[in-house]
């Protein structure tokens, strides 16, 4: 970490006083080049990259100049009234031909009954646009070739990439690289974003993530978070951080709502103490994917919750929601469990791990019950198997594992982490939630 810092205090103007030769001495020249020695990756000190920069719009525009303080940006839109601080070009040709990289900013948009300034909720679901992005994908790579990364910023749903933008690429590279940014703060997100996230076909590192290290590198500095993962992981990664902060304000203001029901009752009293509370409620707890919510309070204080829409009229009953999620998640494990077609056995009857004989809430008897009211010849047993026939086991509690699964199961581990051993011979084991 204290690395990263010092990598970061390294900047752009240092940067070009080397260029420009005008480093005092060469000692103060050497000192530069070790911090940047220390960065996690190799910023091209004196290669400015030749970057593409197609749709110039919201996002588009301040970005372009933002990077085109580090390199070399020429900039293309079909609307030829936007410019900008960097090389504006008369055709998509002039601004993506031999370039190392192009970035491709171009709108994804919604239905105009659909941007949430009148009511949506009662409306069908529908998709965003991909015409625009994919005639200028497809453009692009009419003018490029193999030397050419083509890397796609505007946000589009999980699956997406794989089904309809990355299939246009034909003679150039791509890469799926969305922002993170807010408008009216686009060029402070550029250098300070939240992280900065690279999808490829596999999810792993290559030469093309590579490029975008030296991308961004020189903008963000040292320290800076990149995420990487695969198509699908990055299209859900950018979506789903957007669908946080709408959770997030959709509860606050249900305090509020409730506050002004009630009565007696300050919102700011109820969301500051929730906001200090950085054991449980703001932090990393709760953030690994696995079974429901259970215990002796939390589905039961949610459960007698619903009765407040009933009392109050709020309008809406989030815990309703909340526990509808909860009970078909664990009816998506259970059709998981029975499409193996063995009876199950789940390990764990307890609402946690490591408790012994307390089931109330248990998610995983919350499965078992889903698996019986789908098939009810299959048998569901929990904690141990009856017998040494093969079955399908359901991990809740890693402590109940057996010396050794019966030969032939199957093994389900939500919390994927399970690998092969003795333990597990002649068994096959699923790692639910990872479709890699
Ligand atoms: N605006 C933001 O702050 C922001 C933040 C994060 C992500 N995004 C995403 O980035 C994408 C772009 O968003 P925006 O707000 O800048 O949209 P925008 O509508 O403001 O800009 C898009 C630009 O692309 C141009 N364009 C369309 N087709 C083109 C083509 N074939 N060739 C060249 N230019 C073309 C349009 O003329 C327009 O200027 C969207 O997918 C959006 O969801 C935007």
């Amino acid at each position: 970490m204290v690395e990263e810092v010092k990598t970061a205090s390294v900047t752009l103007a240092d940067k070009e006083e080397l260029e420009e030769g005008q480093t005092s001495s060469d000692e103060e020249m050497g000192k530069l080049y070790d911090e940047f020695e220390k960065t996690k990756r190799h910023i091209t000190l004196f290669n400015r990259l030749d970057v593409g920069f197609v749709g110039l719009g919201k996002l588009g525009k301040i970005a372009a100049e933002t990077i085109n303080e580090y390199h070399v940006v020429f900039g293309y839109d079909i609307n030829p009234d936007i410019e900008g601080n960097f090389y504006k070009t008369n055709s998509i040709e002039e601004c993506v031909k031999g370039r190392d990289v192009v970035l491709v900013a171009v709108q994804t948009p919604h239905h105009p009954d659909y941007d949430g300034r009148e009511p949506t909720s009662h409306l069908p679901p529908k998709d965003f646009d991909y015409e625009h992005i994919k005639n200028a994908v497809a453009e692009v790579d009419k003018h490029v070739d193999e030397n050419t990364l083509i890397a796609v910023i505007s946000t589009m749903l999980p699956g997406t990439v794989r089904r309809e933008i990355e299939p246009l690429v034909k003679n150039g590279r791509f890469i799926y690289n969305p922002y993170l940014i807010a408008q009216g703060t686009v060029a402070n997100d550029m250098r300070n974003p939240e992280m900065i996230m690279i999808g490829t076909e596999d999810g792993k590192e290559n030469d093309d993530v590579q490029v975008l290290y030296d991308l961004y590198d020189p903008i963000v500095g040292g320290g800076i978070r990149f995420e990487l993962g695969t198509w699908e992981e990055i299209e859900a990664l950018k979506v789903f951080y957007n669908t946080f902060i709408s959770a997030k304000l959709g509860l606050v203001n249900m305090i509020q709502d409730v506050a002004m029901k009630v009565g007696h009752m300050n919102v700011d009293v109820v969301t500051n103490a929730l906001k200090n509370s950085t054991m449980r409620i703001m932090g990393p707890n709760y953030m690994k994917a696995g079974f429901g919510d259970g215990g002796g309070c939390h589905p039961r204080d949610n459960i007698a919750l619903r009765v407040l829409n009933e009392r109050y009229h709020l309008g809406y009953d989030l815990f309703d929601s909340i526990m509808k999620a909860r009970e078909e998640q664990a009816n998506n494990m259970a059709q998981y469990c029975l499409s193996f077609d063995m009876d199950v056995v789940i390990l764990g009857k307890s609402f946690k791990p490591g408790l012994k004989d307390d089931p109330s809430g248990s998610p995983s008897m919350l499965v078992g019950w889903y698996i019986q009211a789908a098939d009810a010849s299959r048998k569901v047993y929990y904690d141990e198997a009856p017998d040494d026939k093969e079955y399908t086991y359901l991990i809740h509690d890693k402590g109940l594992m057996p010396e050794t699964f019966n030969p032939g199961s199957c093994i389900i581990d939500p919390y994927r982490e399970l690998q092969h051993s003795d333990q597990t011979k002649y068994c096959v084991i699923k790692h639910y939630g990872n479709s890699r």
